[in-house]
């Protein structure tokens, strides 16, 4: 009966021929058998699949501690995490699958950030792209190689705003800048999911719900307060774009906001996230957050903080064993409603089933598939072409870049043989042990003539390294030294109150650069770092962040000119840590030190730097020159039912291709509450040939001008606004128009 009742449905959606009509019966399929399969379920198999349990590692792989297994078989686990390998995966699912009353699949999720077994460039790096195709594609992949081992989930994308190179996660994240986070964010969420019935794709998980990346004095998991102006307008767009990209899942913070934590906070989970913007995913909690709760002063006891989070809308426990261990009395109590728990389990198992797992549990635990497709040479080569695309040109004094064949180099530097560091943090399946490309061997790939001398350590203060090192810069041409931080000087638990390089490094750029040799400095970093001094004391700056497996040859590349930079800067480099936080769409301030007759010392700056960042937002150089002329707008009354077109005139003066990020950015002089001195609005990434000159055209509506005002109304009022369109965010803003209503 059920299936004649099936097929006329098809039948009669198929006379629609609508694919959004026959979406909804497969829903209303996937929201009956969920129905189904919770009417079989007792209390505890529910509570069970609010049960995220990490598996261990051992050097003979992945291991998974007795209890958990013992768990696992009496339903009372829903998901696993750090458990890979297809072979792996099908043992553990085997336990759930066919040792148990129901038989519900797991889960297996992983921290695939920025590639699985081949790594992509940090997502800050790959932010400095600006190229949405390739965040996609980067994701695509990952999930490509992540379901081939075996995983269904992934804890990505993160998409934390943060303007504080203090914090180490913003390596994980896309920069300051909320326009282009949230398109990132959608780009990463589509690349991971597609259409999740196929066993290539995977779930993404939206973090860390929310304003992570705001933590006092840059210090991780540190106190986050602000208005929910700045909540609104800054730190939730590029979660709402995750969500409206279909994310399948949000992992909330460690951080307190506004005094309650993230992990039990129904303003967010609930008020925000389900009421209005009515997320039909599943929320879990970041690493035993629940338990953290009593830490931050907010539960009195375990049971208590989980109370506090189911209530609040967590629907699954990651390792803290709260759920597991006292949901039920809570639910016997009354403390937590029977309902609120039908409500989690069904947005978990409704996932399980968009991914097939109850058609095929071990759908995903195909041992064929991994050694074709982890590291793929088609992957490996993608790795590369983004690695060129992320790294940014900070300086390059006269053209001493690209190097010349004939050069006599000096390769100098801890970095310039690593393959460890190289990879970053969160690094995956990724190969730390030699598959890595290192910059040495990428100049090797290209033949340039350079001999290596270490140096010095990243951070050891050895200085045994330096004579060997300046007897090769002084035997040289030029001396390309490859500096950094180690890749756990960033990332998670990784906050610096100093974001210089180590200062065995910077002695030893000093002691080169007495050779009187031009220094090309290569930088492996996680994070902004205040490089004033670098800047005045090197020829070139080629910042190329964690650039992944094959991060060595696409410096090589940069290096020799193979491929012309094209890279900008997601995330402002501070003169000094004083600065921070900086970001380019900041305020005017009453007292703006670059105003008409700013008094010269009564106005808004400091008296030991200047208030501009060392590298700006947008920023990055090419080895070709870019210049814009001829900015037009169509007319200059814009209304709630028209558009203006505005257009530009950009050509390559210089010698060679190259392409550029064309940014446009607006300002709203007089708002109900101040707005920025500019902010991003649009960009295109074109390529020029050599003297090309192409025209490109942006629009403008009026939703690109809304902003949370102070009643929480998202508007665009009346009134001027000013316009800039340049290669940074330092651009003029010389071109009005007007909004009005009416
Ligand atoms: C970590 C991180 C989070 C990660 C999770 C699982 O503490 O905060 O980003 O996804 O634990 O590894």
């Amino acid at each position: 009966m059920q299936t004649i009742k099936h097929i006329l449905i098809i039948l009669f959606f198929m006379s629609y021929s609508n694919k959004v009509k026959a979406f909804v019966w497969l829903q209303q399929d996937i929201e009956q058998q969920v129905d189904s399969l919770m009417q079989k379920m007792n209390l505890e198999e529910k509570i069970g699949q609010t049960v995220l349990y990490s598996s261990g590692m051992d050097i003979t792989g992945p291991v998974l501690d007795k209890a958990y297994k013992d768990h696992i078989k009496a339903g009372q686990v829903g998901a696993i995490f750090n458990a890979t390998g297809a072979a792996y995966t099908r043992k553990l699912q085997k336990l759930a699958v066919e040792e148990t009353r129901l038989g519900i699949p797991m889960l297996f999720g992983y921290d695939v950030i920025h590639g699985h077994k081949t790594i992509f460039p940090i997502p800050l790096a790959e932010s400095c792209s600006w190229d949405l195709e390739l965040a996609e594609k980067s994701a695509r992949i990952s999930a490509i190689e992540a379901a081939a081992d075996g995983l269904h989930w992934t804890f990505s994308p993160m998409v934390d705003i943060s303007r504080d190179a203090r914090w180490g996660r913003v390596s994980e994240g896309a920069g300051e800048d909320v326009y282009l986070a949230s398109l990132i964010a959608r780009a990463k969420v589509i690349g991971y999911q597609g259409d999740l019935k196929q066993n290539n794709t995977i779930l993404s998980c939206a973090k860390h719900f929310a304003a992570y990346g705001a933590p006092q004095a840059g210090r991780d998991y540190h106190t986050v307060d602000m208005s929910e102006i700045r909540l609104r307008n800054t730190f939730l767009p590029p979660f709402k774009a995750a969500l409206d990209a279909g994310a399948a899942s949000f992992m909330t913070a460690f951080n307190e906001l506004n005094g309650v934590p993230a992990t039990g906070n129904p303003f967010l989970l609930d008020e925000i996230l389900r009421k209005e913007w009515g997320f039909r995913g599943f929320v879990v909690t970041d690493y035993t957050s629940i338990n953290e709760m009593t830490h931050h002063g907010y539960a009195a006891e375990l049971k208590h903080a989980g109370e506090l989070a189911m209530n609040a809308g967590v629907d699954m426990d990651m390792q803290g064993g709260v759920y597991k261990n006292h949901l039920l009395q809570s639910i016997q109590e009354g403390k937590v409603s029977e309902a609120r728990l039908d409500e989690a389990v069904r947005a978990i198992l409704r996932m399980k089933f968009k991914l097939g797992l109850f058609e095929d549990p071990y759908r995903y635990c195909n041992e064929e598939t991994a050694p074709n497709i982890l590291m793929a040479p088609e992957h490996m080569e993608f790795a590369r072409e983004l690695a060129q695309r992320s790294i940014v040109l900070l300086k390059n004094h006269q053209e001493v870049l690209p190097l010349a064949k004939q050069q006599k180099i000096a390769l100098i530097g801890p970095m310039a043989t690593d393959e460890v560091h190289i990879l970053g943090s969160w690094a995956a399946q990724g190969d730390r042990a030699g598959k890595a490309v290192s910059l040495k061997e990428g100049m090797e790939v290209h033949g340039l003539r350079f001999a290596y001398a270490q140096g010095c350590e990243i951070l050891k203060d050895y200085r045994v390294g330096f004579e060997q090192a300046i007897a090769l810069a002084k035997d040289s041409d030029v001396v390309v030294m490859a500096m950094g931080e180690a890749e756990y000087m960033s990332g998670e638990a990784a906050s610096r109150t100093n974001i210089q390089l180590p200062a065995v490094q910077r002695e030893l750029i000093a002691e080169i650069k007495k050779t009187g040799k031009p220094i090309v400095l290569v930088l492996y970093n996680g994070r902004p770092l205040d490089l004033t001094w670098e800047n005045q004391t090197v020829d070139a700056i080629l910042e190329a962040w964690f650039p992944g497996t094959n991060g060595g040859l696409a410096v090589a590349d940069i290096l020799v000119g193979e491929y012309n930079p094209s890279a900008k800067l997601t995330l402002s480099f501070p003169r000094n840590i004083g600065q921070i936080p900086i970001f380019y769409n900041q305020k005017n301030t009453g007292r703006p030190a670059d105003a008409e007759g700013a008094h010269p010392r009564y106005s808004s700056k400091y008296i030991d730097a200047d208030n501009s960042p060392l590298f700006a937002f947008g920023y990055g150089l090419s080895y070709t020159k870019f210049i814009y002329e001829n900015i037009a707008l169509s007319h200059d009354k814009l209304g709630p039912n028209n558009s203006i077109s505005i257009s530009v005139e950009v050509t390559n003066i210089g010698d060679r291709a190259g392409e550029e990020i064309v940014q446009l950015y607006i300002r709203d002089m007089v708002g109900s509450i101040t707005r920025p001195v500019k902010e991003l609005k649009g960009f295109q990434k074109i390529t020029l040939q050599k003297g090309e000159r192409q025209t490109i055209r942006f629009t403008i509506e009026a939703n690109d001008l809304k902003f949370y005002n102070k009643d929480l109304e998202f508007v665009v009022e009346e009134g001027d606004f000013l316009i800039g369109i340049g290669g940074s965010s330092e651009v003029a803003m010389k071109h009005s128009f007007t909004y009005s209503n009416k």
